[in-house]
């Protein structure tokens, strides 16, 4: 099985294994990101869509969001919560997107860094399509190590898919050419923040 079958096969329960207080996490994710309205973001991994309401109340009716998937069965379930008309899905890995350079105000990666297979061509991918000054956030509202020990426990394809210690997320950013980092590593939350600079020497 590969990571689109394994997440098709849980598009359908996706929704009811978040926790509770999931809400209050992802609103801090969006805030951290300091989204604007009329922004174009970019949300990768977006599973059944769970961040995208935070992300509209933010870049509200004139910004844009475009929600990507490489999971079919997950789109399918995001598509049905009828959001508007400024949220637009994309199946496709981010790995290898098509889609056209500087494009985007921010990037968003919740909950999904881990499932890269090739983390540095993903993160330089990121890096393209944002523009300049543009911010990509990194998240695992429920901390790092919660992450690291369900993947294990679940097995299968996402075994060994780990939320990197800052030793290796710092110099993957950087060697893709972020500046500004920033990470917060709390036991029940985890963010990373990288900035496309202005200007690129
Ligand atoms: C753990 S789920 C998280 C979904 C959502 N972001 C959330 O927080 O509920 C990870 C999602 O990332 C998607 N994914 C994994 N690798 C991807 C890639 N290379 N490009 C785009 N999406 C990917 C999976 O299909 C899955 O829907």
């Amino acid at each position: 099985m590969n990571q689109r079958d394994f997440f098709d096969n849980l598009a359908g329960k996706w929704d009811s294994l978040e926790r509770e207080d999931i809400g209050e996490r992802l609103v801090r994710v969006v805030t951290a990101g300091v989204v604007c309205p009329g922004h174009r973001v970019l949300d990768v991994g977006t599973g059944t869509g769970i961040l995208i309401q935070y992300l509209l109340d933010a870049v509200e009716k004139d910004g844009h969001i475009l929600a990507m998937d490489i999971s079919s069965g997950m789109l399918q379930t995001a598509k049905r919560k009828g959001f508007p008309a400024n949220v637009e899905f994309l199946q496709a890995d981010i790995q290898e997107s098509g889609l056209p350079e500087s494009r985007y105000d921010r990037v968003f990666c919740n909950a999904v860094f881990p499932h890269f297979d090739d983390k540095l061509k993903a993160l330089s991918e990121i890096r393209r399509l944002l523009r300049p000054g543009g911010r990509l956030v990194i998240s695992h509202p429920i901390g790092r190590e919660t992450v690291n020990n369900l993947h294990r426990d679940a097995g299968g394809v996402v075994a060994e898919d780990r939320v990197p210690p800052a030793e290796v997320m710092i110099p993957l950013l950087e060697t893709t050419g972020f500046t500004g980092i920033r990470i917060i590593d709390e036991p029940n939350f985890h963010l990373v923040l990288g900035d496309k600079p202005l200007y690129t020497p």
